[in-house]
Parts: structure tokens; C-alpha cells; sequence
């Protein structure tokens, strides 16, 4: 997968640009606050929908202007294509793939696939979970659109549960009828994203091992182990009847337990990914160091899933990762980027191997 060129209005401080990539390595580069991890987020908000920095997408629309547009050329293997997406203010965003007209964000999203990497990235292993349920939902959700539509089915029906069980404490006519089909439908959901968690993680995991040892020379073996929160055996999720069985009986059993709590208890919404090496969490006992170098190792492993699915790598899209890093990652990092195209951000260039050099002020960019 290759992003050729993007074509921006009014998006940030970025009045008008219009950038062209190669498809080996580009780097941003510019002093601090001209519009580098804007061209980034301009780049991932096409892919995924999504901005990486904020949920209220007027944030993104330059100050003083009603609407903002990006445009973005990439190719496949197959064939050369566009997305182009127009947000006006107080209205609903505008989506085109290929000049037709798309009407849920969601069918965007698996179409121009992207990796995304940020210091804050950095902290996965010991942030709470989350961050890393969030790391889960963006990878998949690129692989398979219909992970995403389970997920998205989940949280409306979660926040339909979750209401219903807060009334409940005044009125309990509607309760039991309503609360059992609610039940019914979030354990489907619940099963299907779990299968999905477990089978993305497995694959993973094997990746983030071979990473974490050539990283770190280290004979030390780390796992990922999903962390369902029915509690069955990691194996278990494999077979989606049966876990929507296990959540169906959390969820009806404990139905006293979360009207008092007013929320839903068990659910994917409670996931986690218990990340450990030599078999100890790594939360826990793994070096700063460590950690880094596993975090480092999920994010390159959800490049290499991606390439295995579709046969293809995504594109990497790095902000400022390479002066959070040190010597030795930073030459790891650069080896294995250096044969798939990869957009970085960066003040300091010096350290980074090679590539076409863009340089960022005020909003423009020039070669
Ligand atoms: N909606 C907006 N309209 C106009 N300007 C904006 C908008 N949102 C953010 N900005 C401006 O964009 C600039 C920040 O750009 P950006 O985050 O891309 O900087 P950067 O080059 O990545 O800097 P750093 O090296 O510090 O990370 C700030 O000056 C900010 O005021
Ligand atoms: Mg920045």
C-alpha cells in the first residue's frame, strides 16, 4: 500500500497544500508547532475516519473557516485509488472512495490501511487497558470490516444496557423483557469481537516475540495472552457459540449485581491483553527499557499482520517516534522500515536513514 500524494484544505493551520510521497521513506521536518503531526493526522483521519488526537472533529477545521477537505491518492497492488473526505461545520462529514459517495464512516476503514505510531504508544504496556482494548479495535478493524460493525453494534447496545439498568433502580416494569434481549444481542457481539481479539493476538504475539529478541538481544520470551473478561480459557474463544453462552449467563445471572453498580459488568468492554515476559506480566516486572521494546514490537507486529492478511504492507505513519528512542531501537526501527514506504515526523532529522526530505513551516511543505 502506497499514499502517493495528499491534497489538503483548511485543515489546522494548514491553509492549502498539496504534498507528493515516495514510496520508500519521507520525513517531515520543521521546528516545533508548524504542521507536521497535522499532515499525519490529516493522512490517518482519510484512513480510519478517526483523528488520532480529538473526537470533536471541529478541532480540525482552521480556525476561522466553516469547512475543511482532504484528499488522499494511494495505490494497492491493484490499482490507484482516492479517498476524499469534506467536514463542514454543524453538519454531517462528507466521504468519497473513488468519487462515489460513502454514508458510514465505518466502510471507509480497511480501504486505505495504515499504521499509526506515537510517543504515547510508547506506554501501552503500562497504561491501563483501555489503551491497548483501543490498540486492538483501529488494527482489526482495518483487517476485517466486520469486526468493526460488531464493535460499533456492542457500544450501542452497551449504552442502551447501561441506561435501562440505571432506571431500573426507579421503574422495573420495562426491565425484564428488555433487559433479556439486550443480553442476548450484546453476548452475539460480545463472542464475535472476542474471537476476532484472540485470533488477532495469537498472530501477533508470535511477531512481537521475534521483535522483541532481535531488538533487545535478549533470550527472554514475551507473550500476549487475551484476557476475555468471562474468564474462560484463553483456547475457549475460539468456539463463538460457546462464548456467547458464557456471556449470556454472566449477563443474566448478575442482573441484581449490575443495576446496583449501574453498568454492564462483563463484556468486551472490560478486555485486556496481559502482555508478560519469561511469564511475568510485564506491567509489572519489565524494565522501562523493556517495556519500550515491547510496545516498539506491537506496533511493527500490527504491520506485519496486516502484510499477511492482505499481501501488501501499510503504510507507516510515525510522529516523532525517532528522538523518543534511542541508539540502538532507533537503528532497529530504521532496518526494518527501510523497504516499506513510511511517513515520519520529526525536528531533527540527523539519525534517520535516508528518504525524501519535506520541510514543514507555517503550514506548508516543500521538497
Ligand atoms: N483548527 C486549527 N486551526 C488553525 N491552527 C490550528 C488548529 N489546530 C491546531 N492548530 C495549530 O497547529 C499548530 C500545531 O501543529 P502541529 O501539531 O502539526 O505541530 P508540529 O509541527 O507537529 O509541532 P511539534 O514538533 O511541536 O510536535 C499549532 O500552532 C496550533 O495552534
Ligand atoms: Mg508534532
Amino acid at each position: 500500500m502506497e499514499c502517493n500524494r495528499i491534497a489538503i484544505r483548511n485543515f489546522r493551520n494548514i491553509e492549502y497544500a498539496d504534498v507528493s510521497f515516495d514510496p520508500g521513506v519521507n520525513i517531515l521536518v520543521g521546528a516545533n508547532a508548524q504542521g507536521k503531526t497535522n499532515l499525519l493526522e490529516a493522512i490517518g483521519f482519510a484512513a480510519i475516519g478517526k483523528s488520532f488526537r480529538t473526537v470533536h472533529e471541529e478541532e480540525m477545521i482552521r480556525f476561522g473557516a466553516d469547512c475543511a477537505e482532504v484528499s488522499v491518492d494511494f495505490s494497492d497492488v491493484r490499482r490507484k485509488q482516492n479517498i476524499t473526505v469534506r467536514m463542514m461545520k454543524g453538519r454531517r462529514r462528507h466521504i468519497e472512495h473513488n468519487k462515489i459517495k460513502i454514508s458510514r464512516v465505518s466502510d471507509v476503514v480497511g480501504i486505505f490501511r495504515t499504521v499509526l505510531f506515537c510517543p504515547e504508544h510508547l506506554s501501552l504496556i503500562k497504561d491501563g487497558p483501555g489503551e491497548r482494548r483501543n490498540y486492538l479495535d483501529v488494527a482489526i478493524s482495518q483487517l476485517y470490516p466486520i469486526y468493526l460493525k460488531s464493535l460499533q453494534r456492542y457500544n450501542q447496545i452497551l449504552k442502551q444496557r447501561n441506561q435501562l439498568l440505571r432506571d431500573a433502580e426507579k421503574d422495573r416494569s420495562t426491565l425484564d423483557a428488555t433487559a433479556e434481549l439486550w443480553s442476548l444481542q450484546l453476548a452475539h457481539e460480545a463472542a464475535v469481537i472476542a474471537r476476532y481479539r484472540k485470533d488477532y493476538i495469537d498472530k501477533a504475539s508470535r511477531v512481537v516475540e521475534k521483535c522483541f529478541q532481535e531488538m533487545t538481544g535478549e533470550r527472554e520470551t514475551p507473550t500476549m495472552t487475551y484476557l476475555g473478561s468471562s474468564k474462560q480459557e484463553p483456547d475457549a474463544y475460539a468456539d463463538v457459540e460457546e462464548t456467547e453462552r458464557v456471556y449470556q449467563k454472566l449477563l443474566t445471572e448478575n442482573l441484581e449485581r449490575e443495576i446496583a453498580a449501574g453498568s454492564t459488568l462483563w463484556g468486551i468492554h472490560k478486555d485486556d491483553i496481559e502482555i508478560a515476559v519469561n511469564g511475568r506480566p510485564a506491567r509489572m516486572f519489565a524494565s522501562q527499557g523493556q517495556q519500550r521494546s515491547l510496545a516498539l514490537a506491537m506496533k511493527l507486529a500490527e504491520g506485519e499482520v496486516s502484510a499477511s492478511v492482505f499481501g501488501e504492507n501499510p503504510v507507516f505513519l510515525f510522529d516523532d517516534v525517532f528522538s523518543e528512542l534511542d541508539t540502538a531501537r532507533r537503528n532497529y526501527l530504521s532496518g526494518k522500515i527501510c523497504d516499506r514506504q513510511v511517513i515520519i515526523t520529526t525536528c531533527e532529522p540527523s539519525g534517520i536513514a535516508g528518504g525524501k526530505l519535506i520541510r514543514v513551516e507555517n503550514g506548508t511543505y516543500n521538497d
